[in-house]
């Protein structure tokens, strides 16, 4: 299920990853102590953190400073160096998708959780295709969000509420990554079908998570073209640039919906999709619990 180790402590000369065995899950602090905005970088958790777009957002990550959790359902730690060649402390834990609650303790100490796992069944359409499909592009990350939801909301009413501006830990955020598939095609209706469910599921549920966690739970939608990966071995873009653009976009301009793809349409017609899924749900469904 979950391993975890501790970051390195001191990265020069570069020490090597220990073997998996050694991992196991290690608090990092205690959850609910406040930190200082600021002094403190953020926790980051990444899901599909051994795919091509989680290791090369961990590695924008660590160039701004933040902490990194690499969550990974592989068994081999990830072994990832920054620009010069210095390996990045990482945290390492195994998670499986329908053990999402098992990550509750965890997620306790993390600020931004980036749900990014995903898989691609191109032509199957059996049984056991759509099964992936739903539970892991759609489904697993679903019950992540609302997971982190409710961990911050415990761990806002284990500190008291905060009054607005003051010294606290960064705002938890939750970026999701959907995929253009959310309103384009995709050539493989099975990824189109589940990246739809989780981006409209996340367009229902943000009218009440994005406050239910006892104050603001950030939530950022990705929708991003083809990049190469293998995933989609022949994607027009790189991985590492897409993540440079996302990681723009998201935290230098602040925007919930984050596109970065080289299709034109895709930015008159997700904001527009957003928009109206917005007002359809708010029209005909009501809050009824967190
Ligand atoms: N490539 C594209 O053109 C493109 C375009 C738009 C959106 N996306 C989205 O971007 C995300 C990252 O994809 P990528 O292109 O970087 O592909 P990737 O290299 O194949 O990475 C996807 C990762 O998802 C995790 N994963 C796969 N199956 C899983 C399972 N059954 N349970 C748990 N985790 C599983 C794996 O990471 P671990 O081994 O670490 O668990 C895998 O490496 C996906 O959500 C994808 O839909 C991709």
């Amino acid at each position: 299920m979950t391993n975890a180790e501790p970051p390195p402590a001191n990265p020069n000369p570069p020490p090597r990853q220990p073997p998996p065995q050694d991992l196991r899950i290690a608090p990092l602090s205690n959850p609910a102590a406040p930190r200082s905005r600021g002094t403190q970088p953020p926790w980051v958790a990444v899901t599909g953190a051994g795919g091509s777009f989680g290791r090369a957002l961990l590695r924008r990550w660590h160039a701004r400073g933040a902490q990194l959790i690499a969550l990974t359902s592989g068994d081999v730690p990830l072994d990832l160096v920054d620009g010069k060649g210095h390996p990045i402390p990482l945290r390492h834990v195994r998670w499986r998708v329908g053990e999402e609650q098992e990550l509750a303790a965890l997620l306790a100490e993390v600020d931004v959780l980036v749900l990014n796992h995903g898989v691609n069944v191109h032509t199957a359409r059996d049984r056991a295709a759509v099964e992936c499909s739903l539970e892991v592009n759609a489904l697993s990350s679903w019950r992540l969000l609302e997971l982190f939801a409710t961990v911050v909301g415990n761990r806002r009413n284990a500190v008291g509420a905060e009054a607005p501006g003051s010294s606290a830990r960064p705002l938890p955020e939750v970026w999701l990554n959907t995929s253009e598939a959310e309103i384009q095609l995709a050539v493989s209706p099975l990824y189109e079908i589940s990246k739809r469910l989780v981006g409209q599921l996340l367009s229902l549920r943000a009218l009440d998570l994005a406050g239910a966690a006892g104050g603001p739970l950030r939530l950022r939608r990705l929708v991003l073209g083809p990049f190469r990966s293998s995933l989609n071995p022949i994607g027009l873009m790189d991985a590492d640039w897409v993540a440079g653009e996302v990681m723009r976009q998201a935290l230098d301009w602040n925007c919930g919906l984050v596109i970065v793809t080289p299709n034109p349409l895709t930015y008159l017609l997700m904001p527009l999709a957003t928009l109206s899924r917005w007002a359809y749900f708010r029209l005909t469904t009501r809050a009824s619990g967190p």
